[in-house]
């Protein structure tokens, strides 16, 4: 296959961990540039040796993604270690499982700055670097809580939509600039936070944050192509299709 990720430069949100740290060394070993961030340095430096050991180029930047000037200093590096950025993926999330009545409204707000208000201004100041791509991507983790509403998660549930909702005005607002923007939206993915927020779940048949690389793949694979999927929802194997 023509390997066109080969050299492009790709910004990865919640790189320490999770779901983030399996894109980071799968991107790599195509060939990615990987701009690694999230608040926890030392486990972005052990992501980035592993994205170096399978051949990738690493640039760890941590900082917390709730400071939208820290969004500036991470684009910046971008430009200054790898030319610029062509794929961006807003990956990085907060959850907390409580109810309506017990949220406080300082955990409603770090969790819409995380959820939402990171994405919004980290897409905003990534579409000048976008226009100079020829394969400029924003891909923009959702849930399936970006449809639905369960219980006990009512905030992330608002996030998601909240996401889902601003990727198909920005979408909209780029497309004839050919810049894509995508969403993916998972089910339950075996990492930390599925733990946290569905104890009651197994971790039999949950998605596996390989699965999601693929995904993200598949994406960047077809970037070129004229059909273009929007978004795509994914469940875990043990849950009823198309509920
Ligand atoms: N796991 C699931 O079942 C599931 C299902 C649907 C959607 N998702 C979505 O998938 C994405 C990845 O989740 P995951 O399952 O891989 O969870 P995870 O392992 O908890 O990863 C979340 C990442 O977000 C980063 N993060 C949180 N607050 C931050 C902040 N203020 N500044 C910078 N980084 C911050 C964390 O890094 P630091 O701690 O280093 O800051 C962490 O690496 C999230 O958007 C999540 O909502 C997950």
């Amino acid at each position: 296959m023509n390997n066109r990720l080969e050299g492009k430069t790709v910004i990865v949100t919640g790189a320490a961990g999770g779901i983030g740290e399996v894109l980071c060394v799968k991107l790599a070993e195509r060939g990615m540039n990987v701009v690694l961030t999230g608040r926890r340095k030392e486990a972005l430096e052990a992501v980035a040796a592993k994205v170096e050991q399978v051949g990738g180029k690493a640039c760890v930047c941590a900082g917390d993604l709730a400071d939208i000037g820290f969004l500036d200093e991470l684009l910046a590096r971008s430009e200054s270690v790898f030319g610029g950025v062509d794929v961006l993926i807003n990956n990085a999330g907060l959850s907390h499982r409580c109810s309506v009545e017990e949220m406080m409204p300082e955990l409603f707000e770090s969790i819409m700055r995380v959820n939402v208000q990171a994405p919004y201004f980290l897409c905003q100041k990534a579409v000048p670097y976008l226009r100079t791509s020829d394969f400029a991507t924003i891909i923009n983790i959702g849930s399936v809580v970006s449809h639905k509403g369960y219980p006990l998660q009512s905030v992330y549930a608002a996030s998601k939509h909240a996401l889902l909702g601003f990727s198909k005005s920005l979408a909209n607002e780029v497309f004839q600039e050919n810049i894509r923007v995508h969403v993916i939206s998972p089910g339950s993915v075996f990492t930390d936070m599925i733990a946290s927020v569905r104890p009651d779940l197994s971790p039999e048949g949950m998605i596996l944050p390989e699965d999601m690389a693929e995904i993200v793949l598949f994406y960047l694979d077809h970037r070129h192509t004229n059909a273009v999927i929007d978004e795509i929802e994914v469940h875990r194997v043990t849950k009823e299709p198309f509920a």
